[in-house]
C-alpha cells in the first residue's frame, strides 16, 4: 500500500489545526499624534506696519481664534499715539493648531491645520464704487504643508479694494489653498510622546523663527506687486508643537469613540483639503481608537470564518481520499 499520498490531506489538517489555534495579529503601535501647537507668523513685518500707519491708515481684525498674543504692537491706525509701530514689536498673528485636522507622519510629512484669520483693511478714502476700502485683505485657513525640512503656507485669501499698482479698477480676488510662501525647517519635525518641536524656544521676537519666500501668486495676486516672489528678512514664521501618545485600542467596539480634538472650531470652513499631498496627510484623520478596534474585530470574525471552511475543505478531501484508498480493499475482502 502506498503511504505518501496521506501525507497530502494530514499536513492541510496539521496547518489547519495551528491556524485556529494561532494567536490573532495584533496591531502595530501607532505614532505619537498632534495634541495642539500654534503658528505665529507676522505674513511681512512691514505689511502691518503699513496698513496700520499714516500711509494706509488703517486697521487688522483677527478672527477667532487668532490670538494677539505676541503681536506686540497697536492694530489700528490712531494718531497722534499711534503711527508707525515700534520697532520691536514682533506683529504676529498667532493662528491655533487644529490637531483633528492636523496629521505628520515620522518623517515629518504632512498637514498642519490652523483655525483663524487675520483681516488688514485701509486706505478708505481710496475705496472703489461699492467698497468701503482701498485695501482689503483676509487670510484664512492657514495650513502648513510640510515635507521633511520643506514647508509650504496655504491659505484662502480675498483681496479686495483698488488696483493701485494696475489699472485702478476695483479688486475681488480671492483665492483657496494658494501656496502664498514657502520656508525651510532646520531639521525634519520628529513627533514623541510628550514631546514638542519648537522654531523658537527662546521665545517668539521680532525677529525669531524662520524666513518665508513668497510665491508668484502671494508677491503679484495678494501683495498686487508690491512684493516680489523672494526671499524677506521680515517676513517670519514661529512653530510651536505639542505630541501626546497615540490613542491605545479598546477592547469594547460597542460605543463609538469619541473625535479627539483639542482645537476649537473654526469660523471660517470646516474642511480643509490640501492641495499637493494625498488624504492620509490631509488632516482627515479618523477619530481616534477607530482604525485599530475596527481592524481587531475584522480579524476576530474573518480568522474563525476562513479557519471553519478551511477545515470542511481539507475534512472532505481527507475523507475522499481515504475512501479512494481504503474502500475498495474493504469491499473486496467483504466479497471474500
Ligand atoms: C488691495 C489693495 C492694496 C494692497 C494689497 C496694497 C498693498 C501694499 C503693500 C504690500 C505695500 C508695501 C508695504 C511695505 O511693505 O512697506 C503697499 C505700499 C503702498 N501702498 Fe498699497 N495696497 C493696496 C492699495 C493701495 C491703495 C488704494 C493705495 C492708495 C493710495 C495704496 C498706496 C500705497 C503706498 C503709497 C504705498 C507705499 C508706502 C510706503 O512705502 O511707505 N495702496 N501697498
Amino acid at each position: 500500500m502506498r503511504t505518501r499520498p496521506l501525507l497530502v490531506p494530514l499536513t492541510a489538517l496539521a496547518l489547519l489545526g495551528s491556524a485556529v489555534v494561532a494567536p490573532q495579529a495584533s496591531a502595530a503601535p501607532e505614532a505619537p499624534v498632534l495634541e495642539n501647537g500654534r503658528l505665529d507668523w507676522n505674513v511681512k513685518r512691514s505689511f502691518t506696519n503699513y496698513v496700520t500707519g499714516p500711509v494706509a491708515q488703517g486697521k487688522v481684525t483677527t478672527v477667532n481664534p487668532t490670538d494677539l498674543k505676541n503681536f506686540g504692537g497697536h492694530t489700528a491706525y490712531n494718531p497722534p499715539a499711534q503711527t508707525f509701530q515700534d520697532n520691536t514689536s514682533p506683529l504676529k498673528y498667532g493662528f491655533q493648531l487644529n490637531a483633528a485636522k492636523s496629521q505628520l507622519d515620522a518623517k515629518g510629512k504632512g498637514v498642519l491645520a490652523f483655525d483663524g484669520g487675520v483681516r488688514w483693511t485701509g486706505h478708505e478714502k481710496f475705496a472703489p464704487e461699492g467698497q468701503q476700502y482701498g485695501l482689503d485683505v483676509k487670510f484664512s485657513d492657514v495650513k502648513l504643508i510640510l515635507d521633511g525640512t520643506s514647508g509650504k503656507i496655504s491659505l484662502d485669501y480675498v483681496v479686495r479694494g483698488t488696483n493701485i499698482t494696475g489699472d485702478q479698477s476695483a479688486l475681488d480676488r480671492k483665492g483657496d489653498d494658494a501656496i502664498f510662501a514657502t520656508f525651510t525647517l532646520p531639521e525634519p519635525i520628529k513627533a514623541t510622546a510628550g514631546g514638542s518641536f519648537s522654531t523658537s524656544a527662546g521665545d517668539v521676537s521680532k525677529d525669531s523663527g524662520i524666513k518665508t519666500t513668497l510665491t508668484k501668486e502671494g508677491a503679484e495676486n495678494v501683495m498686487i506687486g508690491f512684493y516680489k516672489a523672494e526671499q524677506y528678512e521680515d517676513a517670519l514664521l514661529d512653530l510651536d508643537l505639542k505630541f501626546k501618545e497615540a490613542p491605545k485600542a479598546k477592547p469594547s467596539p460597542e460605543k463609538p469613540a469619541p473625535s479627539s480634538s483639542s482645537a476649537k472650531p473654526s469660523p471660517e470652513k470646516s474642511v480643509p483639503s490640501s492641495p499637493s499631498v494625498p488624504p492620509a496627510e490631509q488632516g482627515s484623520k479618523k477619530p481616534e481608537g477607530s482604525s485599530v478596534d475596527s481592524k481587531t474585530d475584522n480579524t476576530k470574525i474573518v480568522v474563525p470564518i476562513i479557519a471553519t471552511l478551511i477545515s470542511l475543505v481539507a475534512i472532505g478531501g481527507a475523507l475522499a481520499f481515504v475512501g479512494q484508498q481504503w474502500l475498495p480493499q474493504l469491499l473486496q475482502g467483504m466479497q471474500r
